[in-house]
């Protein structure tokens, strides 16, 4: 629990810092990765696993970078599993996904995944995320997890101004058609060349209104107070439902349920944050399991109020969402 009340439930953790993509809010095309050694082995991650759900942890999720770049994703999962029973959940770019690994993580304990999509037409999408992967690679991704079984599948995209802002009713179309959830994140300062500017960022009310210009929509009513989305369906009883995360317009603090690791070991209470607690130090200092829970009751303690985004005195962090664990 930290000092709001808050109870921390939900763990992310990015088990690599690296991607194939270099997508325009995240990474610059020359991004520096950490050293091998910098990253948490399997064993690390799995510990903290086991820690972190004795003290109350109930999910995991595995980000990145692009987790399916880890060489020991098979591994991971199945150390956690065996470990403790949270559920386990990935955010993956989809692009390497095949049916053979997507049934291998599922029998190993995968529950399921989450999908990004930013466009559906190949130049942009080749724009946003400067990969030689196209959108149809990702939504082949996305039917190969669903037919594994890894369900509910979410689709998260994120709107830029001039990029693809011009694309919500057909991203939220992608729902309808597949039967998903697609969820729209407002664009945030978190990339790596600090090139978020309040001119190119879309509010989630805009978002909502463009889909509802196409497909209107009625609330679900049943937003978990933690969760970070507000949830609706088709009004005409379509399948699929469309999600809207607004972290900039309308943060959701203030039932925040989340702690973060990053790839190399930090515990970072925000997204946010500007402070950082070093974790990795004490694996690899012989620490016992009481002094790492210890570490990890009071690094929850500080997470602050709220992220602040919309203060004057707002300082984006150093790293991108990349090295945190979006
Ligand atoms: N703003 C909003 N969402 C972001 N993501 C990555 N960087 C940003 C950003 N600057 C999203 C990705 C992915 C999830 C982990 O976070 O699209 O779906
Ligand atoms: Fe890779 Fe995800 Fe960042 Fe895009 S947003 S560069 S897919 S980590």
């Amino acid at each position: 629990m930290d000092s709001h009340g808050r109870v921390i439930r939900d763990l992310r953790i990015s088990i690599t810092d690296r991607c194939n993509f270099r997508c325009v809010y995240c990474m610059e095309p020359d991004v520096r990765f950490a050293a091998r050694e910098a990253l948490l082995t399997t064993a690390e991650i799995v510990r903290v696993a086991r820690i972190a759900e004795s003290l109350g942890v109930r999910k995991i999720r595995l980000t990145g970078g692009e987790p399916t770049l880890h060489p020991d994703l098979t591994g991971i999962i199945a150390g956690i599993r065996a470990a403790t029973s949270v559920e386990i959940a990935m955010i993956t770019n989809a692009s390497l996904l095949t049916r053979r690994s997507l049934g291998e993580w599922k029998n190993t304990g995968l529950g399921r995944v989450t999908i990004s999509i930013d466009s559906l037409r190949e130049d942009r999408f080749a724009r946003m995320t400067r990969s030689t992967s196209s959108p149809g690679d990702v939504l082949a991704g996305m039917e190969a997890a669903i037919a594994e079984g890894l369900t509910p599948c979410k689709l998260n995209a994120v709107l830029i101004r001039g990029f693809n802002d011009d694309e919500a009713a057909d991203l939220a179309g992608l729902a309808r058609t597949y039967g998903v959830e697609v969820r729209f994140i407002e664009y945030m300062p978190l990339d790596s060349g600090h090139t978020w500017d309040a001119s190119k960022w879309v509010s989630a009310a805009e978002t909502r209104s463009a889909v509802e210009a196409r497909f209107p929509l009625v609330a679900c009513g049943d937003d978990e107070a933690s969760s970070t989305s507000r949830n609706f369906a088709f009004a005409d009883g379509a399948p699929g439902r469309v999600g809207f995360i607004a972290p900039v317009s309308s943060p959701f603090c203030g039932a925040c349920s989340r702690l973060r690791l990053t790839a190399d070991g930090k515990v970072r209470p925000c997204l946010f944050s500007t402070t950082e607690w070093d974790l990795r130090a004490m694996l690899r200092d012989g620490a016992s399991d009481e002094r790492l829970e210890a570490f990890l009751i009071d690094a929850t303690w500080t997470k602050q109020p709220g992220h602040g985004i919309a203060s004057p005195e707002f300082r984006q962090p150093e790293r991108p969402m990349s090295a945190i664990g979006g």
